[in-house]
């Protein structure tokens, strides 16, 4: 989705980092061989992520919905030398492509990707993070905020994707319309939580940043 014209995106694009050549390879064997491509963060919002992890330089890091492993590999940039990355996804299909890509880039001893339900498998980690990637099954997220705040350390980030639902959130709801409904939750949810403090950015599909107070 584009809030401003297609030539200034392109030139907000153009004057942004360059995508590295493995991203570049991933996304094209994405394209090539995996359903719902387009679910990939992509070179943008991949550079972003890539520059909001180097700013937090994190230590641990938990990703709620790998797909493909664009979005890992991109916040994996900026985690600390000691520091891991936690990638849950349900989807079984992809373990192996996405373990082929972790494998080939700096990080791949230091991304675990755990498959399953993210809801079952989110409890059972034990550690605390300094920056989460909300990007799974919509109608979960702020069960998914309920359960990492406290496993959030103070100062982290969370970042939710997706939180304008192709403009979505602005529209008359329609009644079987779960995923638009549980973001208009999420949103709020944000906005009034005391624990954080949040800023949402028009960013492709939206994304919003929340700090832990
Ligand atoms: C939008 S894609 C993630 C894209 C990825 N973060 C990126 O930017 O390249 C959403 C992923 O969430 C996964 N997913 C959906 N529901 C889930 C759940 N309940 N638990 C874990 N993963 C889930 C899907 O299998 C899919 O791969």
């Amino acid at each position: 989705m584009h809030f401003i014209p297609e030539a200034l995106d392109n030139y907000v694009v153009n004057h942004s980092e360059n995508e590295p050549e493995l991203l570049q390879q991933l996304t094209r064997e994405t394209y090539q061989k995996i359903l719902q491509p387009r679910m990939l963060s992509g070179h943008y919002q991949g550079r972003l992520l890539s520059m909001i992890s180097k700013l937090v330089n994190p230590k641990n890091i938990l990703e709620i919905g790998t797909y493909t492993g664009y979005s890992a590999l991109c916040l994996a940039e900026g985690m600390q030398d000691s520091g891991v990355l936690h990638t849950i996804d349900v989807n079984e299909e992809l373990v192996d492509f996405q373990r082929k890509y972790f494998d080939k880039s700096d990080y791949g001893q230091r991304i675990f990707q755990h498959l399953g339900d993210a809801l079952q498998i989110i409890p059972e980690l034990d550690a605390t993070f300094d920056l989460v990637f909300i990007d799974a099954d919509k109608e979960n997220y702020s069960n998914y905020f309920n359960m990492i705040i406290d496993k959030l350390n103070v100062g982290g980030i969370i970042l939710s994707d997706n939180v304008l639902w192709s403009g979505k959130v602005i529209e008359e709801l329609k009644a079987d319309d779960t995923s638009t409904k549980a973001l208009l939750e999420y949103n709020t949810l944000l906005k009034e939580d005391t624990r954080v403090e949040t800023v949402m950015l028009p960013i492709r599909d939206g994304l919003t940043i929340s700090r832990k107070l």
